[in-house]
């Protein structure tokens, strides 16, 4: 039976705009709820406690929406806290799993790279799920912490001085081990692809966990025969826990496009 409620997704902010961005590519059709907890942002650099807290409000908003799924869009919380959607009366995806899982298709050197947070990169979690799937597969993994303010202040440019120094930096590890695979692991990475994929070379795949995400939970729900049938216009609605001044801005270069401000709602997200 089809479900025309809508699919929730949600993240530490703005940044996971790029994973809606695939799932409306992706998925037309279905209308999406978005919360961003731009009061709260960073997560990245936060305790797992903090984050797992973070987590439970924002699944909890989104439930409040009812909604038929819930996506975690954060890198952070997937790798942290997705153990925190094992109560939810929906089912529930984070980015991690279908995104190693990608990577481990995709390589075939069985060397593989993944960038996040702080957060991400200390608590293993793309480790895990890659070695279980591919025991054999060797993963080299450095947190990038500057390139989320990078994107937000809107330096993305790859022959921006900042912003290729900053990723030479950042990349010089990975390139050393050789890795023919490289997982963008933080949802303000994509915005990045250019400059990211000129220093690692032709011959090393970049995997945006939007994309593998966007298609692996329309496999899901059309299995479950969960997909929207209706044959209204798709709705969108954003809410986020603080609008601040760069909302638009920053909106623009995550989501690809214009978000008009005043459709976007503000909630407390500590009252939910
Ligand atoms: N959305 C976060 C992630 O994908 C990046 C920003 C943050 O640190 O909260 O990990």
């Amino acid at each position: 039976m089809a479900d025309n409620r809508p699919i929730g997704v949600f993240d530490s902010g703005l940044g996971g705009l790029t994973v809606l961005r695939e799932l409306e590519k992706e998925m037309p059709n279905e209308n999406f709820v978005y919360f961003g907890d731009t009061s709260r942002v960073p997560y990245g650099s936060k305790s797992n406690a903090t984050i797992r807290q973070y987590a439970l409000q924002d699944e909890k908003f989104l439930l409040s929406k009812n909604v038929k799924y819930i996506i975690a869009a954060c890198g952070t919380v997937s790798a942290v806290a997705s153990d925190t959607a094992k109560e939810l009366p929906v089912k529930f995806m984070g980015v991690v799993e279908n995104t190693a899982r990608d990577a481990v298709n995709t390589t075939k050197t069985k060397k593989i790279g993944v960038i996040g947070t702080t957060a991400t990169i200390n608590n293993k979690a793309y480790e895990k799920y890659i070695s279980k799937l591919c025991p054999e597969a060797e993963v080299t993994s450095v947190d990038c912490p500057l390139f989320v303010p990078l994107v937000e202040a809107g330096w993305i440019e790859k022959d921006d001085i900042v912003v290729r120094k900053t990723a030479e930096r950042y990349l010089t590890t990975i390139i050393q081990k050789k890795v023919d695979t490289l997982i963008l692991g933080c949802t303000h990475y994509p915005v990045l692809s250019e400059v990211i994929g000129d220093i690692m070379g032709e011959s090393v795949t970049l995997i945006n966990a939007g994309v593998t995400t966007a298609k692996a939970v329309k496999a899901e729900l059309k299995s479950l025969d969960l997909l929207n049938d209706s044959t209204n216009k798709p709705k969108r609605a954003l809410y986020v826990s603080d609008k601040t001044s760069s909302f638009s801005k920053v909106a623009k270069i995550l989501l690809g496009g214009e978000v008009d401000e005043q459709s976007v709602e503000q909630v407390d997200i500590t009252k939910i």
